[in-house]
């Protein structure tokens, strides 16, 4: 399956802002700074789709893009990427890191089409607590939650897989729960989670 279009649909940071419709979705969760949005603009090989920044804090809100993924001439699917503000960092103070908080954990609760969850952590260093607390919350939700390990282009080969396997430790996966090595920067991972995607999108 490959994408086919992609575009900035709307942001929210209540309930009532959520875009009508009812396509599946798949959010984009992690620390601040972590990658999500570049994620997004490389699996849609859309530079400019999600704003990125190399200061920590840059989304905001909750960013729903609509994007379409062809399996075949007959077989396409419609659905939303969604991006969302990081946790675990807040150069604006506790007050606002807080309404952050609620209002991610509110779209993460409510939304009745949110199909998949990916929970970036940098493979750069062990998964933090933040980073710990946020899966144990994916768990409570039960949402189904696909773990990716960014910027592996920053690592040795042998260093990234390593880091797979701290990650897949410290969060207590299980053996058969895939952690996805990821960089935005040179495209690995791409078509791994494009698959993990696409095969949820059918279910
Ligand atoms: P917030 O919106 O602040 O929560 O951050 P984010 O998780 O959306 O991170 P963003 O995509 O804005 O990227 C943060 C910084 O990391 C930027 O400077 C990106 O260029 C860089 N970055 C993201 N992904 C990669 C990657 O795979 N490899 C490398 N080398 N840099 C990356
Ligand atoms: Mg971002």
């Amino acid at each position: 399956p490959n994408v086919v279009g992609a575009r900035y649909l709307a942001s929210a940071v209540r309930a009532d802002q959520y875009p009508e419709g009812d396509f599946a979705e798949v959010a984009f969760i992690g620390r601040s700074n972590v990658g999500k949005s570049s994620l997004i603009n490389s699996l849609c090989r859309h530079g400019g789709l999600a704003r990125t920044s190399a200061t920590p804090g840059k989304t905001q809100t909750i960013n729903f893009y609509s994007v379409a993924l062809k399996y075949s001439e007959e077989e396409r699917r419609q659905f939303l990427l969604v991006d969302l503000p990081g946790y675990g960092y807040a150069r604006t103070g506790r007050a606002v890191r807080r309404q952050w908080t609620k209002f991610i954990d509110e779209y993460l609760a409510a939304s009745p089409r949110l199909k998949l969850i990916c929970q970036l952590i940098d493979s750069r260093h062990p998964p933090m607590d933040s980073d710990k607390e946020a899966f144990r919350r994916l768990a409570e939700l039960g949402r189904p939650v696909q773990v990716v390990a960014t910027k592996t282009d920053k690592l040795s080969r042998q260093a990234a897989r390593k880091s797979v396997a701290v990650i897949r430790d410290e969060l207590a996966l299980p053996g058969d729960a895939a952690v996805i090595g990821y960089s935005a920067a040179d495209g690995t991972g791409r078509s791994e989670l494009l698959d993990v995607i696409s095969h949820i999108l059918l279910e």
